[in-house]
């Protein structure tokens, strides 16, 4: 403050006398210029909304601007609507972490050696559907899915190769996985442990984002509850042991690509956060102790100004529940730090050269609203899982983003702007607005189990799908600019047919040199732990992973103590 400035009190009036000057002024222009203007043009439509329906103005002013500045406050400060960090880009890039995973782990190892070979800067591995679903390569439903879609984990080996040559102490790595993450958790811990690791060093992510499973991507073993207890021993078991690793990754990536737009996608995954919380709250964990390792995971949709609003919005949503709804009083505690992948369900096999521009858009709103990783679509992405060249495309877009364009100089460079901090105000409110009835229908579990969330997205990707078919959305290449014939013909990964058969002789082998006593007893001392719901699962799954006890095995074991679970559709 120096003598210059106004008084408080008449500063508060210029911001008041500015808005009023500002509505004049709006009023003038638009019976002005803008009444001459559109009398010459109409504008092309007569409603305009973001890509989640929202109206929006033709222009914004300081009249839409936040009453009070500490909404946008400053990077690295609660309620980090700027940012996680006061430094962000201009003291460490977000991580480059592109996703790999196929055939067996050496396979998928190469990959790996391939992108930190061209500068990538995490790892991040996708698992085929058993491993996703906790079954064998050797299970009937296994067949044919072997390494498909993602790399073929079944016992601790398979974790050994896959990270062979990998120091896991220098590279974090992060593990989409869900149902049986703990497993592929307790296997790395091992990996870790045989090599000599100081636990504390390890930097990662398991997904282990179980109650979006049952809101969309339909990937679960257990019934809710017991896949709670699950996640919750494994947050509480690395807050205890692994100091650094992040035990879970709420993802609102699936229940976008489910259909859900962005008010449902951060609405949804806060509500699915303030459950899991509450979860290992109840069990008398104090907050302060897990949530500064609550990691998220984002989808990095179309509308560039409303994907960076989003980010901004659930930042500050987030900071806000930590610290009033759960008392958290460590800064770290409120401080959310996403992933970020860019929309898969907006790329198109007809011109997949149109993908990479709808990838680089994509990844830039994610760097403008300011993730801390990310992972670039293949341009393939609409064929199968994507090749060497298409990752390296992928890449490259990263780091032109990152080295080339300048965004990483300015925190938050969009802060401030009338229009992306309505639209901030706006996402934000909509998550208040969903809790409320969230709350109405008894919280989170109970709206699974009611369908709720299932409904609203299907509602939503149906609207879309009708305004997408009608060309009301255009799509470049498949509704507008359409080109007759075959079109572009690309590379595609290819998947090695002996993947699968090489995988069922390895696991044979594992079991068959394995220690029978110790297994066996490996076995029933998990299965006590599992029966007591006090107990952590972890220490125990460790034991039977390095008992070279595979994932079918404890997941098989367990269904007896857990059960299984049945949606109920919802139409
Ligand atoms: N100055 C100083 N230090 C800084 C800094 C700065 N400017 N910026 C970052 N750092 C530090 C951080 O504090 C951190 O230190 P720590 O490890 O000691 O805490 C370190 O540098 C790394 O920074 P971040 O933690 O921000 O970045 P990470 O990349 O390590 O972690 C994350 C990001 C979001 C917290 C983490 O959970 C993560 O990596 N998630 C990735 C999840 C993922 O890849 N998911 C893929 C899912 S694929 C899928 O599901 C789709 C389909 O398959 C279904
Ligand atoms: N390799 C690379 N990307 C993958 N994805 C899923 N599995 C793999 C894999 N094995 C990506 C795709 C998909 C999204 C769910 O994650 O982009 O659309």
């Amino acid at each position: 403050m120096n003598e210059h400035d106004p008084a408080p009190a008449e500063r508060a009036l210029t911001t008041e006398a500015l808005v009023e000057a500002v509505t004049r002024e709006l009023a003038g222009w638009e019976g002005d210029e803008l009444a001459a203007f559109v009398n010459r043009q109409p504008e092309s439509r007569d409603v305009y909304r973001s890509g989640s329906g929202m109206e929006v103005q033709r222009v914004y002013t300081p009249a839409d601007l936040p009453d009070d500045w500490h909404d946008i406050g400053l990077p690295g400060r609660y309620p980090y609507t700027r940012g996680p960090y006061p430094t962000m880009y201009r003291g460490r890039n977000w991580t480059m972490r592109q996703i790999a995973g196929f055939g067996q782990a050496e396979e998928t190892n190469k990959r790996f050696q391939y992108l930190i070979a061209q500068g990538q800067t995490g790892l991040s591995v996708d698992f085929d559907m058993p491993t996703l679903m906790g079954l064998d390569s050797d299970d009937p439903m296994s067949l044919g899915e072997v390494g498909r879609e993602g790399v073929a984990i079944d016992t601790l080996p398979d974790m050994e190769a896959l990270f062979d040559g990998i120091d896991l102490e220098k590279i974090s790595v992060s593990m989409t996985i869900n149902p049986s993450a703990w497993i592929l958790l307790a296997m790395y811990v091992a990996v870790a442990e045989q090599r000599g690791y100081d636990l504390n060093k390890l930097s990662g992510t398991i997904q282990n984002d179980i109650l979006k499973e049952y809101v969309a991507q339909k990937e679960w073993v257990f019934p809710v509850r017991p896949s709670m207890r699950i996640v919750r021993d494994t947050v509480v078991y690395a807050s205890e042991h692994i100091a650094r690793y992040n035990p879970v990754n709420i993802s609102g990536y699936h229940i976008s690509e489910a259909g859900a737009n962005a008010v449902q996608e951060i609405a949804f995954t806060m509500a699915i956060t303030k459950a899991y919380v509450e979860d290992v709250v109840a069990t008398g964990v104090d907050v302060d102790q897990f949530a500064s390792r609550l990691s998220f995971f984002f989808v990095s949709q179309a509308d560039l100004f409303e994907e960076v609003a989003k980010f901004r919005a659930v930042r500050r949503f987030y900071a806000k529940m930590m610290k009033e709804t759960f008392g958290a009083k460590n800064p770290q505690s409120m401080r959310l730090r996403f992933h970020a992948q860019t929309a898969a369900a907006t790329l198109t096999k007809p011109q997949p050269l149109n993908n990479i521009i709808r990838t680089a858009l994509q990844a830039l709103s994610a760097v403008l609203g300011g993730a801390q990783s990310l992972h670039t679509n293949g341009l393939d992405e609409a064929y199968t899982i994507p090749s060497e060249q298409a990752m390296k495309v992928a890449l490259r877009t990263q780091q032109i983003i990152a080295d080339e364009t300048g965004v990483t100089s300015v925190i938050d460079p969009l802060g401030g702007s009338y229009y992306v901090e309505n639209l901030t105000d706006r996402l934000e409110q909509g998550i208040h607005d969903y809790f409320t009835k969230i709350e109405e229908l008894g919280g989170v579990v109970a709206a699974i189990e009611q369908g709720f969330f299932q409904r609203e997205i299907s509602d939503t990707a149906y609207d879309y799908a009708r305004r997408k078919a009608s060309g009301d959305r255009p799509v470049i290449g498949v509704n507008k600019y359409v080109d007759a014939g075959a079109g572009e013909k690309i590379e595609t990964h290819k998947l090695d047919p002996e993947s699968e058969a090489r995988q069922l002789s390895r696991l044979k082998q594992v079991r068959a040199d394995r220690d029978p006593d110790r297994a066996k007893a490996a076995m029933e001392h998990l299965l006590a732990v599992a029966a007591d719901p006090a107990a952590n699962l972890m220490p125990a799954t460790i034991e039977a992973v390095k008992a070279h006890l595979s994932m079918g095995e404890i997941t098989g074991a367990l269904r007896d103590v857990f059960g299984s679970y049945t949606e109920t559709p919802v139409f």
